[in-house]
């Protein structure tokens, strides 16, 4: 295929920028593009959280961002993805991105997120315009870009970007930017697409609908998640759109950063391994991990690890219902490292005081320990109530390390599940189907058991995960397939 122009628009962008898989997804699949020859640009804001380093320099010229009533400026800023050609532009506005976090302070959601990130989507292609590169496809991801596909639509029609198509991906459902109709007038969008097949639900503008409309082509970041939104169940009252949207629709599974997540050349382990040093390696980063998180130091008991946001679609307040019975009745320890929810925090941290040396907890991010974590533990545990792909399973895999998840989305899509006995041996972790204590304890129970009384069976588990390909080679084309697509349907529509 001939090399496109694609552009990326992200909030997060690893390693810039990060509160969840959605960084990592948007730092990584435009290396693999532009490895197979594309020309890929990423644009993401300048928050008051990034460091400006000597990687960035500024642009000259200010960038003029058509929002408001006033004229609004920009200042650009312009480096590479690391390790890469890829040119990453942060947008810089003092008034809209100059406090640190991404959606949230102290005190909850930014009032003003639907300004904010209406400003990072018409800045975007004001960019474009500015420096006269004209991408082929916009790639927006999630509520925070949904308003992008729209403009390119409406507002910006006329313009040179009225041939661009756009690819819009959905990493979470869950959140859709509810906001008060302000928004279209401060973006510029008619007010005539204030109505329910465009903006509208509930008297209230959903950025994410907007995306789902007007996208040239969607997808979400596995197989299994495509079909679950498509029902009530899993639709979060956008079910019909999505069904009315099918045929646009595709699964793409995420892949992982190879160079990332890498226990052979991993700087936060104690001894990096590969298959052949699997058993020593994970034994010194079990003994680094007890010793980080005041665990016993015992190399011989399974140890559960997690890394997660702490909100409910991880189904964190499963694990610490169940805990208390687990470590009454099984000899194991658990290694916890996340963020989020207060109530959940606050209950870890009870249970490492009430288990000392059983329980380690660290609330807060921190990469480096979650190497550590992934590395260490016997077994990852993510008992997701919902998972559009998940990452940190794979990164679990990767590391030998296998996963006990909740049969759902993307954990579906990406760990086979474990047969006691099978010849020929099968499965790379354990799933389990209710979304409740007592069945989260008996996969425990049974990962337990095989720990204990089937070494030789967990050490071939460990060694088919870690020889699973979860890298971008698979998925980069098929999304460079669905990008052909998009441009063909939107030059034929123009
Ligand atoms: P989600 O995007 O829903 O949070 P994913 O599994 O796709 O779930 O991605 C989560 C990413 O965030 C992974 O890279 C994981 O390692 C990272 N992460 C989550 N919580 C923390 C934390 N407290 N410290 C460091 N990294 C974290
Ligand atoms: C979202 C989802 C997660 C997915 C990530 C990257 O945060 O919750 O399942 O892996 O996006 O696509």
């Amino acid at each position: 295929m001939p090399p496109l122009k694609i552009l990326f628009v992200s909030p997060e962008v690893e390693p810039f920028v990060k509160v969840g898989g959605l960084a990592d997804m948007v730092g990584s699949l435009p290396k693999a593009l532009a490895a197979l020859g594309h020309d890929v640009r990423i644009i993401l804001p300048a928050y008051g959280s990034l460091r400006l380093d000597s990687h960035w320099h500024a642009r000259p010229d200010p960038l003029g961002v058509d929002v408001g009533t006033s004229a609004h400026w920009a200042r650009t800023w312009e480096t590479v993805l690391p390790g890469t050609k890829v040119p990453v532009y942060a947008l810089e506005h003092e008034g809209l991105f100059g406090r640190p976090e991404v959606y949230a302070g102290p005190w909850g959601n930014h009032p003003d997120n639907d300004l904010r990130f209406a400003f990072l989507c018409r800045g975007a292609l004001n960019l474009c315009l500015q420096i006269d590169w004209i991408p082929d496809v916009v790639h927006a991801h999630d509520w925070t870009t949904g308003l992008l596909p729209l403009l390119l639509n409406t507002t910006l029609r006329h313009t040179p970007l009225g041939r661009t198509a756009s690819v819009f991906t959905i990493h979470n459902l869950e959140h859709q930017g509810y906001c008060d109709r302000r928004v279209l007038d401060f973006a510029h969008i008619p007010p005539g697409e204030f109505r329910p097949d465009s903006t509208e639900s509930g008297g209230a503008v959903n950025m994410l609908k907007a995306g789902l409309y007007h996208a040239t082509k969607l997808t979400t970041v596995s197989p299994t998640y495509a079909e679950e939104i498509k029902t009530p169940a899993g639709g979060w009252g956008l079910d019909s759109v999505l069904r009315f949207r099918a045929a646009d629709l595709i699964g793409i599974l995420n892949g992982i950063d190879p160079a990332a997540w890498n226990p052979a050349m991993d700087k936060n382990l104690p001894r990096p391994y590969d298959q052949r040093s699997v058993t020593p390696g994970k034994a010194a980063a079990k003994l680094s991990l007890q010793r980080r998180l005041g665990l016993d130091e015992d190399a011989h008991i399974a140890l559960f690890g997690i890394v997660s946001r702490f909100a409910s679609q991880k189904g964190l307040d499963l694990v610490a219902e169940a805990m208390p019975h687990i470590l009454d009745r099984m000899h194991v320890q658990f290694a916890l490292l996340g963020a989020g929810d207060p109530g959940l925090e606050q209950t870890f941290r009870w249970a490492a005081e009430a288990f000392p040396g059983r329980v380690g907890v660290h609330v807060g991010y921190d990469n480096s320990l979650s190497h550590l974590i992934q590395a260490g533990s016997d077994f990852f545990l993510m008992p997701s109530r919902a998972e559009p792909c998940g990452l940190t399973q794979m990164y679990a895999m990767r590391y030998g390390t296998p996963p006990l998840v909740r049969s759902t989305g993307g954990l579906i899509d990406t760990v086979d599940q474990y047969v006691e006995g099978a010849t020929p041996a099968v499965g790379t972790g354990f799933r389990f189907q209710d979304a409740t204590a007592p069945a989260l304890y008996n996969t425990v129970g049974w990962a337990c058991a095989t720990y204990y009384d089937r070494p030789a069976e967990l050490h071939a588990m460990r060694l088919r995960g870690m020889d699973r390909d979860f890298s971008w080679n698979l998925s980069a084309k098929r999304y460079e397939e669905l990008y052909g697509w998009a441009v063909a349907a939107r030059r034929s529509q123009t």
